[in-house]
């Protein structure tokens, strides 16, 4: 494959950070590709690349299936980076007695590095606070290989490198976030390579569009769009390659807020999304969600709907294919990867419809797709729009059975308080804003009577990437008016305000 653009070649030793370490040089300016080793050499060939990164892996240099990197890598003058294993390989190769194999445990966890002279390690303080994931460790630096790096007092070797060829290796993982060099040493690698910066979000977004049109084959996919950031950008980046292989759709669940459908049509016409409106299944999803007023009952209900309602609309366009805007985020907090604890059930991962599922923005964070959306000129209608969950105004009646007549009135509500944020310029300044309904009834006076009505709760948050937030404190001025506005709904009688942060509260109510 020739690939005359590409600087960078990340060879994956089968590291569960690869990925990672092509998302920090994406994030330093340099556009890079990852490649299994069987595929590198003839890649490089071709394509002469200015730098080789060697990705970590799980295996040992003795395991007699280790990954198969050919020696010629190390004839070809092009100045390389081993991380981990990247680094017991290269040490190998130079040296068969550098490496002592690990004969119990694994060395996982931070660890302080001090560092050496090093161009590597240029801008770096002495000592910086590493990641490590390593079984087996280099004892000895081949010869014409120098130490630059130790842990534990100078007896674990943690950087060596042979300066003449360009042979540079670190033992942590100086991609992750835990590594606290703020990738400076990737970036310093980038230098020693004279790389030039090159990347740029038209090369992801064609790089999202190639690998989905991989996947996908000659099949016919369905693409759910909610009109939220993830999948509106994601079906707008689709929509022009995929053409009728693409089917754009979108179910009123009855949870949407007011004016929502109009608004997603509008998006949609806008980034040309041929987009279809199903709303026959509102009734069902009322009447199923509203069988219970557990949280994670109604989550259940409304993701098993949901789900039938997706497996019926695949069904009538033929569609085997499922695309997902699912982000990285979305699939940590699911628990669906690595150990992370299971928060909260969201309403589409790891559905089992008997679809083949594509998401091609698991790598991606939020920010990331802002910045896709962008470039479809989304943005005011797309990005600063407050994210709102699947499940929608389901999960904001809280303690008693959600029923039409409750939807409708927290809709309402929804609308007035966040016209009020709108008006006092607070709505760009809030993260999001909730308003729910509380299963309390309370007693008021209204006019000449007593009545025993609804209680409704506004809850305003700010925050980054939603795994914490803090209450945004509304002026006093802004409460009352939320407040005499609410009331004056015939049962409404009391009005709350939450501003408490996460943890102990979730940004949501269930
Ligand atoms: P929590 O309540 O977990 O919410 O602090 C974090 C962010 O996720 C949104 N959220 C959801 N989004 N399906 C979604 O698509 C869900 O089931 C769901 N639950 C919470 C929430 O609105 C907030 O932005």
């Amino acid at each position: 494959m020739k690939d005359n653009n590409t600087q960078i070649l990340i060879v994956d030793l089968g590291s569960q950070y690869t990925q990672i370490i092509r998302r920090s040089l994406q994030y330093l300016g340099f556009h890079s590709i990852i490649l299994p080793p069987e595929e590198s050499l003839k890649w490089i060939k071709e394509n002469n690349p200015k730098a080789l990164i060697l990705s970590g892996g799980s295996a040992s240099v003795y395991d007699v299936d280790a990954p198969k990197l050919s020696e010629e890598l190390l004839k070809l003058d092009i100045p390389i980076l081993g991380i981990c294993y990247g680094m017991q390989w290269l040490a190998y190769i130079h040296d068969k007695n550098s490496i002592a194999k690990v004969l119990k445990g694994k060395s996982y966890g931070p660890v302080e590095i001090s560092l050496g002279e090093s161009k590597i390690f240029a801008n770096l303080p002495e000592k910086l606070n590493a990641w490590s994931s390593h079984g087996d460790s280099v004892k000895s630096a081949p010869a014409n290989f120098i130490v630059t790096a130790t842990s534990k007092g100078g007896s674990v070797i943690e950087g060596i490198e042979c300066e003449e060829k360009k042979l540079y290796a670190v033992q942590f993982h100086p991609e992750v976030e835990q590594t606290e060099d703020e990738n400076i040493i990737l970036n310093n690698f980038m230098n020693i390579c004279e790389c030039k910066k090159d990347y740029d979000k038209k090369y992801v977004i064609n790089e999202i569009r190639e690998n989905t049109k991989k996947l996908l084959g000659k099949g016919t996919a369905i693409i759910g769009v909610s009109g939220g950031v993830d999948s509106t950008t994601l079906a707008a980046i689709l929509a022009p390659v995929l053409g009728g292989q693409l089917k754009a759709f979108m179910i009123d669940t009855g949870g949407m807020r007011k004016g929502e459908i109009e608004k997603v049509k509008e998006l949609a016409k806008k980034a040309h999304i041929n987009l279809e409106v199903i709303n026959k299944y509102k009734n069902k999803f009322i009447e199923n969600v509203g069988r219970s007023i557990d949280a994670e009952e109604k989550r259940t209900h409304f993701r098993s709907i949901y789900g039938e309602v997706f497996k019926e609309v695949a069904q009538s366009y033929g569609a085997t294919y499922m695309i997902q805007g699912t982000l990285a985020t979305d699939l940590i907090e699911s628990g669906s990867t690595g150990e992370s604890a299971m928060i909260k059930t969201h309403h589409n991962v790891d559905l089992d419809l008997g679809l083949k599922e594509i998401m091609p923005l698991s790598d991606y964070f939020k920010f990331e797709v802002r910045e896709f959306a962008h470039e479809f000129g989304l943005d005011e209608l797309v990005s600063q729009r407050q994210p709102f969950p699947g499940p929608g105004l389901y999960l904001r009646v809280v303690g008693v059975p959600v029923t039409a007549e409750l939807l409708e009135i927290i809709r309402e509500a929804d609308y007035e308080v966040t016209e009020i944020l709108k008006k006092h310029n607070l709505y760009d300044k809030i993260s999001q804003i909730i308003v729910a309904l509380l299963g309390i009834n309370t007693v008021g006076v209204k006019g000449d009577g007593r009545v025993y009505g609804y209680s409704f709760v506004v809850r305003t948050v700010e925050t980054t990437d939603f795994m914490t937030v803090k209450g945004f404190y509304l002026p006093k001025e802004v409460c009352e008016e939320i407040i005499s506005t609410l009331v004056k709904h015939p049962k409404i009688v009391r009005v709350f305000f939450d501003f408490t942060s996460k943890p102990p509260a979730t940004t949501e109510f269930e």
